[in-house]
């Protein structure tokens, strides 16, 4: 290619870069209004209208009666108690389903907080077997999948009303299963879990105490209840103990 050819390339690229650049709309600011954008076609300098008097947010509008299933507050305004749908086998096996899929990645299977993207780095997620976590309400943990709570993040969007109450349901079936004392197993239960390696009644931890089982460290920081390995599980030795926090009521 002769000089001189270059040359008459060059300048006409040239010229279309400069236009095309001189042309350059960004995507970010399309040509449309935003929610509550300034505008000067209406008198109150606003390009939304202001909305009419009564209007409810399609998908919020519910009776009274309906908030505690719907909000998880009741009309007191306080958090419910207890699962306010029936508890039954399907809504477990619903439960176990979404948690294992939603809250897992962070809470990990047993409910320990010490889930894959925790152990990769993310906030250490709450232990269900945190001895507060054993006695807030049902309402707390509805709560907290439908607002969020600190670090993690709201899952209204993906997870309907009455899944949620689902996955509730199988934390406190995890809470159960991390405290129940040996003796609190049908015969065949027990007898699996000590084959497995259970200590024997005298000296007996609860069989689930997930905290043992995990041997890495966490990325995220330590346990959450400060408890080190080796000290002893609070819902631990009297027989009752599970069902304080187990079945209260639901
Ligand atoms: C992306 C990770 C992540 C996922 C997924 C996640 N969580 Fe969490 N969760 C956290 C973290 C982190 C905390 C601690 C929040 C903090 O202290 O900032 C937490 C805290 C909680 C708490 C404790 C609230 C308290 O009083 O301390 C509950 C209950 C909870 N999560 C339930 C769930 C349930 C149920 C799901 C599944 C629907 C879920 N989380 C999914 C990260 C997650």
């Amino acid at each position: 290619m002769s000089r001189r050819t270059k040359l008459a390339l060059a300048a006409p690229l040239a010229l279309l870069a400069f236009a095309a650049g001189g042309c350059r709309i960004d995507m970010h600011d399309q040509p449309k209004y935003e929610a509550y954008e300034k505008s000067s076609f209406f008198p109150n300098g606003s390009a939304s209208r202001p909305l009419p008097a009564h209007t409810v947010a399609r998908g919020s509008w519910h009776d009274a009666a309906e908030a505690p299933r719907l909000t998880g507050f009741g009309a007191d305004g306080k958090l419910v108690p207890s699962i306010p749908v029936p508890v039954d086998r399907a809504l477990l096996d619903r439960g176990q389903m979404m948690f294992n899929g939603f809250c897992a990645p962070c809470h990990d299977r047993t409910g320990n907080g010490r889930g894959m993207v925790v152990r990769r780095g993310f906030k250490q997620a709450a232990s269900f077997h945190d001895p507060r976590l054993l006695t807030v309400a049902d309402g707390h943990i509805f709560d907290a999948i439908t607002r969020g709570f600190g670090q993690m993040p709201s899952y209204a969007a993906q997870i309907k009303t009455e899944d949620r109450w689902a996955i509730v349901a199988y934390v406190r079936a995890l809470q159960l299963a991390g405290h129940a004392p040996l003796a609190d197993l049908p015969a065949e239960d027990r007898q699996r879990a000590l084959a497995a390696g259970a200590v024997a009644p005298a000296a007996e931890p609860p069989i689930g105490n997930y905290d043992k089982t995990f041997s890495g460290s966490p990325i995220g920081g330590g346990d959450p209840a400060g408890r080190s390995p080796n000290e002893e599980p609070i819902a631990h030795g009297s027989s009752g103990a599970a069902n304080e926090h187990g079945d209260g009521g639901h």
